[in-house]
């Protein structure tokens, strides 16, 4: 088993990330109504360059990508057969970028949930805002603790999970939660609770996350709303609405 997320994206998850191309619905529908094509552009945990290389053929040239597996970096950059979008290893709590560098920052694919602690992933969201200019966009997504909590089986083993660590006299909050998955076949090291754990944000606790650092919700939903055209202005107006996959917002400094 990997000891953290950085050692399951160097080791087992790596092949399923690093040749990947394509956008899902929900980042094509976002980056459609959102996205500026001549913008200062960067995406945090690129892996191997999928979306920013997505946004090239797109018409974005001007693109600048991050994350802390070298070898998604070498990867990322042997894809990139213009040469032009500038890869760079680092980590999301510590960047090199200058101050307001990016008109657009892209923070997708849940990044900031897989960072273990509260501390880093507060750290992580406030490097993201000191990157961004004034007037400048920033897409976030989350593991939605709501949205999976919709599944009954998914409550099933959360009783498991939640057992287990009161045996254990375990003060883990429930909303860590181990993969469930790993490099496409169950994890059965899962059902021991076993770490790496993953962070499932409550829909109000993102948002707040993202307001204390700065951010201004400009629109939010899960899966379900930014398919369906209905994102909505804030996390509350989201309750008692079908919830389903991620968290995302679109954000303004
Ligand atoms: C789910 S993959 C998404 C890859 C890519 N964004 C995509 O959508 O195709 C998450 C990526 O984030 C990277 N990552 C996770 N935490 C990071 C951190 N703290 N700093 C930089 N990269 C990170 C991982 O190495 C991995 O490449």
């Amino acid at each position: 088993m990997p000891d953290d997320n950085k050692e399951v994206y160097s080791t087992v998850e790596f092949d399923s990330w690093a040749h990947r191309g394509g956008l899902i619905p929900s980042e094509r529908i976002l980056f459609e109504k959102h996205l500026a094509s001549d913008a200062d552009t960067v995406e945090a945990g690129t892996s191997g360059g999928r979306i920013l290389l997505e946004l090239q053929k797109r018409g974005c040239s001007r693109l600048w990508g991050f994350d802390y597996v070298p070898e998604f970096i070498e990867q990322a950059r042997k894809r990139d057969v213009s040469g032009k979008i500038s890869f760079a290893v680092m980590d999301a709590t510590r960047l090199d970028y200058p101050d307001a560098k990016f008109q657009q920052i892209i923070y997708l694919q849940q990044i900031i949930s897989l960072i273990e602690s509260e501390e880093g992933r507060g750290r992580a969201v406030r490097e993201a805002f000191r990157i961004l200019r004034p007037g400048g966009t920033a897409f976030f997504s989350f593991l939605c603790a709501e949205s999976r909590g919709a599944s009954s089986a998914y409550r099933w083993f959360m009783g498991w999970i939640r057992l287990l660590r009161a045996l254990r006299f375990s003060r883990m909050s429930i909303q860590y939660q181990p993969w469930l998955k790993l490099g496409g076949r169950i994890n059965w090291a899962a059902l021991l609770d076993r770490s790496p754990h993953v962070y499932w944000y409550q829909m109000a606790e993102a948002e707040a996350m993202l307001a204390a650092a700065g951010f201004k919700v400009v629109a939010v939903g899960t899966d379900e709303q930014v398919t369906a055209g209905t994102m909505q202005a804030a996390a509350r107006l989201l309750r008692g609405l079908p919830l389903r996959g991620h968290l995302y917002f679109v954000c303004a400094k």
